[in-house]
């Protein structure tokens, strides 16, 4: 198995500062720390026992409360499937390669249902409510990634699943109270997945106190390692119709131009469609 240090060089560019009380035994860490999204599929199914064990420890994630405000659809029929690959997610074509597609949604429905079969008034529409269901759902759907890596599948979320809310909402039969948040495709890799470096943990990770001081400064040598590990080619360039292709496809130029122009700027109104009237 691949030493700790050799782990952490993969995931940050850079040595790792000498840390006491690491695992000689790697097995539980060296999954996590070599992980990378998997894009490519081979042609072969995953059993219905081995989702209902990936689907268990994904329900097995913590939940706020125990409140449990999140659903999960798995994509069997070949039709919904075809829908959801042609409608939903048409510029993902390795998607369609994936033996599993699953939606995870956040879910304010059930506690209003429960609320009202007990005869209590269900008060709590509002902004905490919305997070505390995504962060559920997000969760589980961490959960299901680790699971399924564990047992040798690959992953990848897809946010692309809110580009069509209405069309998504219909495929799924979504009732009001529930959201996306987002789709996994997930199947037997073919290849490796690349592991992508992160920023450094000095500017992530805080110490009692808040303090991005060096922010800049880190980012900038992140961008480098960035550019000499595997620049960001032009084809993966954010808004380059607009921009132009940057000559350096550094990870910082392409966040900002990322967050330059909103995205998803329906969805508000769409969650007030969905009765989430969030306040
Ligand atoms: C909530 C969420 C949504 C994502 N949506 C997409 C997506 O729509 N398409 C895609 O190719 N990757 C998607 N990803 C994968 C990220 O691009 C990926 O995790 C990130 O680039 C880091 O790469 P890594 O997972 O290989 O380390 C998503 C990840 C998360 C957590």
């Amino acid at each position: 198995m691949t030493d700790f240090a050799t782990l952490y060089r993969n995931r940050f560019g850079f040595e790792a500062p000498d840390l006491d009380g690491i695992p000689a035994d790697l097995s539980a860490l060296a999954p996590l720390l070599a992980r990378g999204s998997q894009r490519r599929f081979r042609d072969e199914p995953v059993s219905e026992g081995l989702l209902a064990a990936l689907l268990a420890c994904a329900q097995s994630a913590p939940t706020k409360s125990n409140l449990q405000q999140y659903s999960i659809v798995v994509l069997s029929d070949p039709e919904t499937r075809k829908r959801f690959l042609e409608r939903i997610v048409p510029q993902v074509r390795w998607a369609a390669t994936a033996p599993l597609l699953l939606v995870f949604l956040g879910d304010v429905r059930r506690g209003r249902r429960i609320a009202a079969h007990r005869g209590y008034e269900h008060r709590n529409d509002n902004v905490d409510t919305f997070m505390n269901a995504a962060v559920d759902a997000a969760l589980a759907m961490q959960c299901f990634i680790a699971a399924a890596e564990a047992v040798g599948l690959g992953c990848c979320p897809l946010s692309v699943v809110r580009n069509h809310l209405d069309a998504l909402a219909d495929l799924l039969a979504l009732p009001p109270g529930v959201f996306p948040i987002a789709g996994l495709a997930a199947g037997w890799p073919e290849g490796a997945a690349e592991v992508s470096l992160r920023l450094p943990p000095e500017i992530v990770v805080h110490r009692d106190r808040y303090d991005d001081g060096g922010l800049e400064a880190a980012v900038e040598s992140y961008d480098d390692r960035v550019f000499a590990a595997r620049p960001i080619p032009p084809e993966k360039q954010r808004h380059v119709d607009r921009y132009g292709v940057a000559e350096r496809g550094v990870w910082s130029e392409n966040v900002a131009r990322q967050l330059s122009l909103p995205e998803r700027p329906e969805f508000r109104d769409w969650l007030r469609r969905q009765e989430l009237n969030l306040k």
